[in-house]
């Protein structure tokens, strides 16, 4: 039995810091260069099990593809070091995703990916995995995969009756038929909100008016996360509530933020806390995140995380 499981993406990112973005044909000289593990789904399955106990019931399985390279033995590795459970982790290829990913001194980043290995998680993949995604509570999948195997993995989630959380990143214009149906909670940034929605997200007001247009489109519960505002929910009764950041921090990297977020809101849910408390405990956790460099090497411990939360 899991508790969670995450179908998603899993790359090697290569962070380059700057003072600034480089314009249009500019060379710039860098500040920093690392090389991470990342990916939206794995960051996201790190932050779970980051938050899990030692208990067997507490375990998160990831889904998905790395290439037959070296960097996909690392990926194995690395989830291997902190106990996600990868036996539905497949080898297909040889090319494992990599994120060129350059970060500015305010934190702020861009990114290319390439997909890689990630793109070859096909339908066939989720059923060898279908015994693990029926007896999860919580299915998370985000869109550096095909969406349509993302659909699947909700519709298969939703059978076994789990609670589905589509984190639609990166944003896509025409999202497969159902995916928004089949998903209990989705949960975009302003961006990704305003790409699946039509309407720009600048404040509060628009935030509402965007998740609102998302829940006709057919999504339950929608959670637009903020950066420094922290997130907005409009449940599924349109109870609408903003879930501010409480400390003034200063951002380093806000590279995998929303990742650490979803992570942090689906190990609350898992757990049966309310989702009120889920997403105050996910803003508080996506807050420390960018604090630090990196994705998964920026999420806090539960160790760091009892500091702030009482669990
Ligand atoms: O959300 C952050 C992630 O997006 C990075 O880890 C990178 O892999 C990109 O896919
Ligand atoms: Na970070």
């Amino acid at each position: 039995m899991s508790l969670i499981s995450v179908v998603g993406s899993c790359s090697i990112d290569f962070n380059s810091y700057s003072t600034r973005l480089p314009v249009l044909g500019e060379t710039l000289i860098g500040t920093n260069f690392t090389q991470t593990f990342g990916g939206k789904g794995a960051n996201q399955a790190y932050m779970c099990r980051l938050l899990q106990g030692e208990s067997e019931e507490d375990n998160t399985a990831f889904i998905g593809c790395v290439g037959s390279d070296s960097w996909g033995k690392e990926i194995q590795q690395n989830f291997g070091s902190i106990g996600v459970d990868t036996k539905h982790l497949t080898v297909e290829g040889n090319k494992t995703g990599i994120a060129l990913i350059n970060i500015d001194k305010s934190g702020d980043n861009s990114i290319v990916i390439h997909t890689g290995a990630n793109s070859l998680l096909s339908t066939k993949h989720l059923q060898e995995a279908r015994e693990t995604l029926l007896s999860s509570k919580v299915v998370v999948t985000q869109l550096e995969i095909d969406p349509l195997v993302a659909l699947e993995a909700m519709k298969i989630g939703k059978e076994g009756g789990a609670f589905t959380i589509l984190n639609p990143a990166p944003g896509l214009k025409n999202l497969p038929e159902g995916i928004l149906e089949a998903s209990s909670l989705v949960c975009p940034n302003e961006t990704e909100c305003e790409i699946i929605s039509g309407i720009p997200v600048t404040d509060l007001e628009s935030a509402k008016k965007s998740a609102q247009k998302i829940r006709q489109m057919g999504a339950l519960n929608v959670v637009v996360t903020l950066g420094s505002k922290g997130c907005v929910l409009l449940d599924q009764n349109e109870n609408f509530v903003h879930f501010p950041v409480k400390d003034k921090v200063v951002c380093k990297d806000s590279t995998g933020a929303g990742d650490s977020f979803v992570g942090a809101l689906a190990y609350g849910i898992s757990k049966g806390v309310d989702l009120t408390t889920s997403l105050k405990r996910a803003v508080t956790i996506a807050t420390i995140s960018v604090q630090n460099l990196g994705t998964q090497t920026s999420f806090p411990s539960r160790k760091i995380v009892e500091k702030y939360i009482e669990f």
